[in-house]
């Protein structure tokens, strides 16, 4: 929506902003405050990235070694991915300032697509083993590092731009009426 400020320029604002429930963004799936889906992404982000190192080793060494590597690293990725997901999927129902932002869904979409491409690599592995490499697999595993950096992308905003899952002051400590400013890290003047 388009208004006049007082200088007659065009400014934009965001009429869901005016719903209280769109500030809501605390965290419900959290251990002692810090949610459990940031602790579980690292895993699925560094299974695609191994799988598609071991890939590329396989291809350019021929080391059957690689090949089981490689299927380690999808398999794990993916279990560890489907984990992520629940929790993820978890905040995204239950955290009402996080289902009206965008941002949100688009990363929910590409992470599920992530999760079919790591699923289709995996199986391909189980079933055919080192010859499911060339080329699907590799192509596989280059398709499922372009979604994370899309997922991650995302799911980036939702924490370090929308505040998804973050204490801000006026919360917690900052609420302690024994601690002064000059207590709290990052608060002293100097
Ligand atoms: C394997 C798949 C997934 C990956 C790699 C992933 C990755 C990420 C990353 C990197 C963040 C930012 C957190 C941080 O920087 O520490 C994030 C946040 C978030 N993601 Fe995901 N995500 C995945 C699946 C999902 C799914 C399927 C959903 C929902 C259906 C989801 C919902 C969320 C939500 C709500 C946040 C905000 C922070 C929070 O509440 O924990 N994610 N995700």
């Amino acid at each position: 929506m388009a208004d006049k400020d007082s200088a007659g320029s065009e400014t934009f604002h965001n009429p869901s902003a005016a719903d209280p429930a769109y500030h809501d963004l605390d965290s419900r799936i959290a251990l002692a405050g810090h949610p459990i889906h940031a602790m579980l992404v690292a895993f699925p982000i560094a299974g695609s990235f191994a799988l598609a190192f071991c890939d590329v080793a396989y291809w350019w060494t021929g080391d059957p070694f690689w090949a089981r590597a490689a299927l380690w690293a999808s398999g794990g990725g993916f279990a560890m991915g489907c984990l992520a997901a629940l929790a993820g999927a978890a905040e995204l129902l239950l955290v009402p300032g996080v289902r009206r932002r965008a941002a949100a869904w688009s990363h929910a979409v590409a992470a599920m697509v992530l999760l079919g491409v790591m699923a289709a690599s995996w199986s391909l592995r189980l079933q055919q083993g080192a010859e499911a490499i060339l080329p699907w697999g590799l192509i596989l595993s280059w398709l499922a590092l372009g979604l994370v950096g899309i997922a991650g992308w995302h799911g980036g905003k939702l924490v370090f731009e929308h505040q998804v899952g973050v204490s801000l002051p006026g919360t917690e400590e900052d609420n302690d009426p024994a601690l002064k400013p000059s207590d709290m890290k990052g608060n002293s003047p100097s």
